[in-house]
Formats: C-alpha cells, sequence, structure tokens
C-alpha cells in the first residue's frame, strides 16, 4: 500500500473530525459476537465506507462499521465487522483498522473470533483465552518496506497476547463464574474448513483452535504497541475430531449462544482495563 502512513492519518481526521471523546481501548468483534454493540451505550456510528482510505467491502450489504460509546463507565471503539484475508484482501488492508486505533490513541485491544476447536478438552460454546499464535498462511501484514513511524522493522513477537491483560481476563472470568480454557490459535487461510489431515499437522504443531482470522491483526498491533487480549468462541471441533460436517450457520448459532457469557466477561474486563471514565 503506497503511502501508508498519509492514508491512515487521513482516516484518523474524518474519525475525530465525527467523535469528540477517543476511547483507549479497542474490541474486534468476530462471526457472531457482533451483537456485544447492542451492550455499548450512547452509540455513534463510522460506517467503513464513509472513512476515506478504508477498505472497501466486497460484498454489497455487508460492509462494517466502527461503533463508539460507553460499556458501564468506559469508552470504547468496537469494529462491528472486520476484513478477512479470504475475501482478497492483502494482509495490509486485513490490518489497516488497527493502524487507525493506534493513530487513534487506542492503546489496548481485544481480539475476538470464532473458531474450531482442536484441544479435546474443548466442546463447542468453550471460550478460550488466546495464550499465543501460530501463523500458518505464508504471509502477514510487515511484509514490504517498512515505515520506522510505524514501528521496527524486526519486532518482538514473544508476548504477543499480553500476559498482565491474560491474569486480568482470568481472575475476572473466576469471579464472575465463568468457564475458560486456554491455548494456541492457529490462524490458516481459509476459507474452506481444513481437512482433517491438515487439523491432525495444526495439532502436532501445538494449535488447541483453528481459525481465520485474529493473526494478522494481532500481528500488526504489537508492531505498533498496541496491547492485545485475544478471546475464542469455540463453535465446533475441527475437522476430523467431530462427526458432522461444518456449516456456517452453525459456527453463528454457537456463537451466539456463548456470547451471552462472552459478553457479560467481556463488559468486566473492558471495565478493568479502562483508562478514561466519566
Ligand atoms: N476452522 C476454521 N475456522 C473456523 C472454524 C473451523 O473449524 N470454525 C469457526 N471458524
Amino acid at each position: 500500500m503506497d503511502n501508508m502512513y498519509e492514508k491512515v492519518l487521513e482516516s484518523t481526521r474524518y474519525i475525530k473530525s465525527k467523535i469528540d471523546l477517543m476511547p483507549k481501548i479497542g474490541v474486534v468483534l468476530g462471526s457472531g459476537l457482533g451483537d456485544l454493540v447492542d451492550s455499548i451505550e450512547n452509540k455513534e456510528y463510522i460506517n467503513y465506507e464513509d472513512i476515506p482510505n478504508f477498505p472497501r467491502s466486497t460484498v454489497k450489504g455487508h460492509n462494517g462499521r466502527l461503533v463508539f460509546g460507553k460499556i458501564k463507565d468506559t469508552y470504547v471503539l468496537a469494529m462491528q465487522g472486520r476484513f478477512h484475508y479470504f475475501e482478497g484482501y492483502t494482509m495490509k488492508e486485513v490490518a489497516y483498522p488497527i493502524y487507525v486505533m493506534k493513530q487513534l490513541g487506542i492503546e489496548k485491544v481485544i481480539i475476538t473470533n470464532a473458531c474450531g476447536g482442536i484441544n479435546t478438552s474443548f466442546k463447542p460454546g468453550t471460550l478460550m483465552i488466546i495464550n499465543d499464535f501460530i501463523n500458518l498462511v505464508s504471509d502477514n501484514p510487515l511484509i514490504g518496506i517498512n515505515d520506522e513511524r510505524f514501528g521496527t522493522r524486526f519486532p518482538d513477537m514473544s508476548e504477543p497476547f499480553k500476559l498482565e491483560l491474560i491474569d486480568k481476563a482470568k481472575k475476572i472470568a473466576d469471579e464472575i463464574g465463568v468457564e475458560y480454557k486456554e491455548g494456541v490459535y492457529a490462524g490458516v487461510m481459509g476459507p474452506y474448513y481444513e481437512t482433517a489431515a491438515e487439523i491432525r499437522s495444526i495439532r502436532n504443531q501445538g494449535g488447541d483452535a483453528v481459525g481465520m482470522s485474529t493473526v494478522p491483526e494481532t500481528i500488526a498491533a504489537n508492531y505498533l504497541g498496541i496491547d492485545v487480549l485475544g478471546i475464542s468462541c469455540i463453535t465446533n471441533m475441527a475437522t476430523g475430531i467431530q462427526k458432522q460436517k461444518h456449516s456456517h450457520e452453525n459456527v453463528i448459532e454457537i456463537a451466539q449462544k456463548a456470547s451471552i457469557d462472552f459478553f457479560r466477561w467481556i463488559a468486566k474486563v473492558i471495565e478493568a482495563m479502562d483508562e478514561i471514565k466519566r
């Protein structure tokens, strides 16, 4: 992407011209988890298509939006709808909103997704704190000439999900009685659900769950100096582990069922992560 820095600044200026109070916490909502925005109060929306330089949706009527508002006393910026590599976006486009979040002053981001479970102690509906990732896409958003204004050429990735945030999320889950697991998220290209042999291979590599998102945004956030908390909703067991075939409808249904606990948890975590109160 040419002149990315200037493009990001232009996107940021537009958003700032529309919104007075800038949150410090961002949330990226995964498939079936978009209803979290219902628990945001005093909402203000900006459609992606209205933001200069934002990636354009490939699917008509499916463009997402930024949602600004309050969860309890905490201001957040939620992304309702994200970009996926399998849709044909470049990795830089997939991660573009994270670059904009950085310029808006976002310091911490919760990245969520729906994904398939590989670890057999999981079941559909399990919520998993992501403690590391494996990038199984032979691409990432940092490929190309590096602009030092964003970050360093060779960023560290030894703590892609901030331990402090993981600890906080665990503590809160225990306090409010939300069950969770912990594991490694393997990011694949998609859009097909993996073969059984691919799942055996990913399990051998140390993956506990598999999905088609989250990794590009997490890489970009680390590069830009944004702390990440990653939470997956296991919507199905991966190919070969569960007998029945996969369907997107099933993924959405299970994610929505799990979302009650998920929202309760996320809201408390956001509160605990909070800097701006009013
Ligand atoms: N594989 C990849 N992505 C997914 C899955 C899966 O089994 N379930 C939900 N997203």
